[in-house]
């Protein structure tokens, strides 16, 4: 029978999100019911109540969680009622070009569940990213569901769900990151300051973290950056040179999404090196570069979609070096707050306060 849960829903651009009542169906062929027990509060969730992502109004807000299946429909073998996950937002097809060559972390037509969730008079609702998950139960397709150690806590265990997962995939998966090299990271956020510890997980030896906020760097020193460099004082390319013999960092990550800051990144970056975009642009911005710098300085210039992760091999791969005390995701987790804090959450994102906030349930 489908059930009544409380949501965070987004109604119209720019309002204040409010708690409203979900229906939640019974999970079909291939869905999954989840019991949420943490989200995090991503900035993707406040750009979608500012209307940037698209205008598929209302939207129920928040995918960065954590919880236990609770039924599972038709057919799905991959999880079961009781299991601990943590929540996907591209769960591969197997079957598009990308997935048939090998290649699923690129999949280009990953799935969410069929059914809507909707509100009380059958509005239908706009799950974030396809989840959901600012609500007590979600719906969503199982593949979206990936088991990890239970012995993990939530609300550390969640955030690998979109931007911890995104931070460290961009410098391990799309950038390659390998043992000595040199890393400088623009913006450290919960994105950069995951990027941070996937560098030096990735055994970087130099790891320069870039901000404007010298709260942010801090917390950059303190899970691995060998240099912090604050912009707004400082020029951010010279200050990336100068820590690198005069060269520039083997891998530039840009973790803001702006055009001056992938231009810093283009250029603090070492002949060969590699540029990765994490950073999500909104469609007005512009990059205007000498074709001839794009050529005479080689390498690459990549873009990472949710750090071009398989959440199948790296999310139990990272809740194993979390629970080693490898992985310090726990220093993600600013404050834990409940679910009709969400709008003050933002309002303390927007100010730079907090890496996370989470709600846990
Ligand atoms: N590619 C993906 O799959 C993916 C996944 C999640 C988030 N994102 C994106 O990553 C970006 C960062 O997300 P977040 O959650 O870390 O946001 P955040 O707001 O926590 O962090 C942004 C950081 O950038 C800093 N910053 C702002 N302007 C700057 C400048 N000019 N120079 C240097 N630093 C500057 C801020 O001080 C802050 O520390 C966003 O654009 C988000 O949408 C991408
Ligand atoms: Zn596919
Ligand atoms: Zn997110």
């Amino acid at each position: 029978m489908a059930q009544q849960v409380r949501g965070v829903i987004a109604r119209a651009k720019g309002e204040p999100v409010r708690i409203e009542t979900v229906t939640v169906p019974d999970p079909g062929p291939g869905e999954a019911v989840v019991k949420v027990q943490a989200c995090g509060v991503c900035h993707t969730d406040l750009h979608y109540r500012e209307g940037g992502i698209n205008d598929d109004f209302p939207f129920l807000l928040g995918h960065e969680a954590a919880g236990v299946v609770e039924t599972v429909g038709e057919g799905v073998t991959e999880v079961a009622p009781g299991d601990f996950v943590v929540l996907n937002w591209r769960a591969v097809c197997g079957q598009c070009r990308a997935c048939l060559r090998g290649r699923p972390q690129y999949c280009f037509d990953t799935h969410n569940a069929r059914q809507k969730m909707t509100l009380a008079d059958g509005t239908e609702l706009t799950p974030a990213l396809g989840i959901g998950a600012f609500a007590e139960k979600t719906l969503v397709a199982a593949g979206q569901c990936t088991k990890v150690d239970p012995a993990a806590s939530p609300a550390a265990a969640g955030l690998l769900g979109c931007g911890v997962m995104a931070g460290i995939g961009a410098a391990i998966n799309t950038g390659g990151v390998g043992r000595g090299d040199s890393v400088a990271v623009i913006g450290c956020g919960g994105v950069g300051n995951a990027a941070v510890v996937g560098a030096r997980l990735a055994g970087a030896a130099k790891i320069i973290a870039v901000d404007v906020d010298d709260r942010k760097l801090e917390t950059a020193r303190g899970l691995g950056a060998t240099h912090t460099v604050n912009s707004r004082s400082t020029d951010p390319v010279e200050a990336v040179r100068e820590a690198t013999g005069g060269f520039g960092a083997d891998v530039v990550i840009e973790a803001v999404g702006r055009p001056e800051t992938y231009e810093q990144s283009f250029y603090a970056r070492d002949l060969a090196g590699t540029v990765v975009l994490v950073g999500v642009p909104t469609p007005d911005m512009r990059i205007d570069l000498p074709l001839l710098d794009v050529f005479g300085r080689g390498g690459a210039l990549k873009s990472s979609w949710y750090g071009d992760c398989l959440p199948s091999r790296d999310f139990p791969m990272l809740i194993d070096l979390y629970r080693q005390g490898r992985l310090d995701l726990d220093a993600f987790v600013t404050e834990t707050i409940a679910l009709d804090e969400v709008e003050k959450a933002f309002e303390r994102m927007h100010h730079g306060d907090v890496l996370r906030s989470v709600v846990v349930f």
